[in-house]
């Protein structure tokens, strides 16, 4: 949504500038834009395109520069044009300027400026914020009082960084409700939308808090509040991830590796203090009302939750999606709310947190970024630690996820007495063995995966179809595939499907059936009649199942045929499988798979 990159140092920072919004790019990747300063001069270069088309087409790193910003774009107010992308600058050119987030009132403010003879060149808000510099900076002479006074006439969300010649060695910056942090080394000091941007050069992040801002220079650094001006002492985190996990280390895309980390990660969860779910767990306990809280993939994962707990711990805690949270939820002051969030930036969980909050009741999320708002907004966190996922599609961490909840779901009907000790080491070795089940998947079957996603990609119509915990999989692996490949893709419940759906089935509508392992007789039996209704009507199902061949002949059109699970954890082997076929459908139809169009990987506006 918008990546914010920012450097002063002591020699030239091109390429420093450019490695950081680069890494960015996953938040927004339609337009990309940089000021520099030459001497008390600031020079401006933006385009359209991705961050290393802009860098090369424009000859950016040939320019020198020890102090710098750069932005690259996700649009939300004005079209992708050269005129509508960051930095934008003053009418004198003194104050360069980018903006993550969304100026609400920036119509009035446009008409006063507009009045008093400023022009304008773009369709978006925050254009208004250069002029505004300028303007106060005329009155004061002074451009930290300039920026103080612009901060308290603007509303809405934003991360903004600013260059001015006025001050050629300080980068002024300032936050509320987007992610902003800097980044702090020796005779060095960046300023990032996240950690991404600055990994490479330090691992001591000061993380902004709403309604701060600050002062860069390239030894010094000061924080302060926006509304009483005094300095603010903020603790330096310590970022735990290394930038060589942020790599692609010889995989073609950022998706495939991430999906190939999958054991790694489900590792990583299983080793996590046990302490620290055991005190959520005595929340779910105590709570009135639980609620599970996510949206896009992480509203799946919720989903998931709610199958799960159902299905272990006998309770039902309904899942919503976070956009719709606050005309749904009744939260009262004994409601728990549980949030998932890879980001842990998103704008919609975010403010539903927020409002859950405001009532009083408790909040818990698990989250993949220390020191991310939701992380730090919540009244406990789970951090997954799956590492920098760095694909905008969430793959590894959706699963990690899954794996969190599933161990929280046996812990907490372990405490309910539903199951037994035994029961509950039995499931727990079924946990344990998925990373090795998920090697061997990847190992050996997505070969065969990427034959079958190959020989149908032409095909822009399927129904992804699950029965029980295997819906919200359905719902998900649906997702991976309009995400990256851009095909229609409906995930459903494939006990619906005759209730209208079926009407589709034709020689265009092809279907996906995540069958569960037989042992799951219910869900299996009702499963298996899902498919012969599709199958009377001479539709195609490619079948995901855990069957010998030989048994169920004639019943699949196509059949990918997984090694034999406990039902507990298949659904999670179906999950890999469906991200697979998604990534070889999309690279086989040459899609762009690490930003797909339209596209952001942490959403921090309305
Ligand atoms: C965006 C991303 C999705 C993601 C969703 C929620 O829409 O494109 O891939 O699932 O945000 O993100 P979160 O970081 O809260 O899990």
């Amino acid at each position: 949504m918008c990546g914010i990159s920012g450097v002063v140092g002591l020699k030239s920072i091109s390429n420093l500038l450019f490695e950081g919004v680069r890494n960015l790019e996953y938040r927004g990747y339609d337009s990309c834009g940089v000021a520099l300063m030459n001497k008390t001069r600031l020079i401006i270069k933006k385009d359209v395109g991705g961050v290393e088309e802009f860098y090369r087409k424009h000859n950016i790193l040939q320019l020198k520069s020890k102090i710098g910003i750069a932005h690259t774009r996700w649009a939300t107010h004005g079209k992708v044009t050269q005129n509508n992308t960051h930095p934008f600058t003053s009418r004198d050119g003194n104050f360069a300027l980018v903006h993550n987030g969304i100026i609400s009132n920036y119509r009035p403010l446009k008409d006063q400026l507009q009045k008093e003879g400023f022009k304008f060149f773009s369709e978006t808000d925050t254009e208004i914020l250069a002029h505004l510099l300028e303007k106060f900076f005329k009155r004061s002479q002074n451009v930290e009082q300039a920026f103080v006074k612009m901060l308290s006439l603007i509303e809405g969300t934003f991360a903004l960084a600013f260059i001015s010649s006025h001050l050629p060695e300080q980068i002024f910056c300032a936050k509320r409700e987007s992610p902003l942090m800097l980044g702090i080394g020796d005779e060095i000091k960046f300023v990032g939308s996240d950690f991404n941007a600055f990994i490479d050069h330090t691992k001591n992040a000061v993380i902004l808090d709403d309604g701060e801002y600050a002062i860069l220079s390239r030894d010094t650094y000061v924080v302060k509040n926006i509304l009483s001006k005094e300095e603010v002492t903020k603790p330096i985190t310590k970022i735990e991830w290394d930038s060589e996990t942020s790599k692609k280390e010889g995989y073609p895309h950022y998706m495939l590796k991430e999906i190939y980390e999958q054991p790694q990660t489900i590792s990583n969860a299983l080793d996590m203090e046990t302490s620290e779910l055991d005190e959520i767990v005595d929340w779910f306990a105590k709570s009135r009302n639980t609620y599970f809280l996510g949206v896009g993939t992480s509203f799946y994962v919720a989903k998931y939750a709610k199958y799960i707990f159902s299905r272990l711990a006998q309770e039902f805690f309904p899942s919503i999606s976070s956009d719709e949270f606050m005309v749904l939820a009744n939260v009262k002051k004994q409601s728990l709310v549980f949030a998932i969030s890879q980001s842990g930036e998103t704008f919609d969980t975010l403010s539903a947190l927020k409002h859950v909050k405001s009532r009083g009741a408790r909040t818990v999320a698990i989250v993949n970024v220390m020191g991310s708002s939701i992380a730090r907004l919540v009244d406990k966190v789970v951090l997954q630690r799956s590492g920098p996922e760095i694909c905008v599609i969430s793959t590894k961490t959706a699963l990690s996820q899954m794996v969190i909840l599933t161990l929280l779901a046996m812990k907490f009907a372990l405490k309910k007495k539903i199951i037994t000790r035994k029961t509950y080491n039995l499931h727990l070795r079924a946990l344990r063995d998925l990373p090795a089940i998920i090697q061997g998947i990847l190992n050996e079957r997505s070969g065969f995966i990427h034959r079958l996603a190959s020989r149908y990609s032409g095909n822009r119509n399927w129904l992804y179809l699950g029965r029980g915990v295997y819906y919200p999989i359905a719902l998900e692996t649906a997702l991976k595939m309009k995400e990256v490949a851009y095909i229609h893709a409906e995930g459903m419940s494939s006990g619906f499907l005759k209730h209208g759906t079926l009407a589709m089935i034709d020689d265009d509508v092809f279907s996906i059936v995540f069958v569960p392992p037989p042992e799951d007789k219910v869900l299996y039996e009702a499963t298996l009649h899902s498919i012969e209704e599709i199958r009377a009507r001479s539709g195609f199902v490619l079948g995901i199942h855990f069957t010998p061949p030989r048994k169920n002949q004639d019943l699949y059109s196509e059949e990918l045929i997984l090694p034999s699970m406990p039902p507990l954890t298949a659904p999670l082997i179906h999950l890999v499988t469906g991200q697979l076929f998604a990534y070889f459908t999309a690279t086989s139809l040459k899609c762009d798979i690490d930003k797909p169009r339209s596209l952001a990987k942490s959403v921090t506006v309305a």
